[in-house]
């Protein structure tokens, strides 16, 4: 079960009713926990690639199979918190036939996990940008989810919260006990040096993985002459 990737793509494609192919001839796999990361241009797929992941959509051709159960954290942490307090959003997340002290242990258990101690009446408008994405993260790890699915989760945020979140998915994916699985999406290629593995995405496809540092001094010259 361990050697087991966490997840595989295999000649994944899929089209818009449109007919226009978001993804085609898409191959990877996860080979184990930690912080994966993919880079790509707008347009390439990446988004449409992470909901196929989390089952939001179904592939029109090729294989998906993942073992793991999934969570998306979007780029707006206000797209994905509805509730008005910390601990009432939270709670969505959790399974329905937990007792009250049961959710309560959970709720005050998954805020620590992301550095939320004693937020769980904070009103959620009074949480800055970084700590409202940590939220966000604490509602996957309490709906169970061991595959994270990140779409730009820092593309919104200061130097310092992008950091704070950056460490935080890194200490989750590192964990010694059931370390999640993250694949995390990103325009910032200096995210990249904290990565396990990161990939090219171009045109619905895939590269391999290489280091972090590898493919940022690839792209680093490109993004330069561009901007
Ligand atoms: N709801 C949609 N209907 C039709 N085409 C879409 C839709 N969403 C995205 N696309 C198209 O699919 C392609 C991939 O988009 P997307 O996965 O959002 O790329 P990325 O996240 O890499 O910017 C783009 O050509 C985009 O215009
Ligand atoms: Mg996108």
């Amino acid at each position: 079960m361990a050697d087991q990737p966490c997840l595989v793509a295999d000649q994944l494609g899929f089209s818009w009713p449109t007919g226009h192919a978001a993804l085609s001839h898409c191959t990877f796999s996860i080979p184990k926990p930690g912080l994966w990361m993919l880079v790509g241009g707008n347009g390439s797929g990446k988004s449409t690639l992470l909901r196929l992941i989390a089952g939001l959509l179904e592939p029109s051709r090729g294989r998906l199979h993942r073992r793991l159960k999934p969570a998306l954290v979007f780029q707006n942490p206000d797209h994905q918190l509805l509730l008005p307090s910390c601990g009432s959003d939270i709670e969505l997340s959790l399974a329905e036939h937990l007792s009250r002290p049961a959710r309560l242990e959970l709720v005050e258990h998954v805020l620590s996990q992301v550095g939320l101690e004693g937020f769980r009446q904070r009103p959620i408008h009074s949480l800055s940008g970084g700590q409202k994405q940590r939220l966000a993260i604490a509602g996957a790890l309490a709906s169970q989810a061991e595959l994270l699915l990140l779409d730009e989760p820092t593309a919104l945020l200061d130097e310092n919260s992008q950091l704070e979140v950056l460490s935080l998915i890194q200490d989750l994916s590192h964990r010694q006990e059931r370390p999640i699985t993250a694949l995390w999406v990103t325009h910032r290629l200096e995210e990249l040096q904290w990565c396990d593995g990161a990939a090219l995405m171009e045109r619905g496809s895939i590269g391999p993985w290489q280091s972090g540092a590898s493919l940022q001094a690839q792209l680093s010259p490109l993004a330069t002459r561009k901007g």
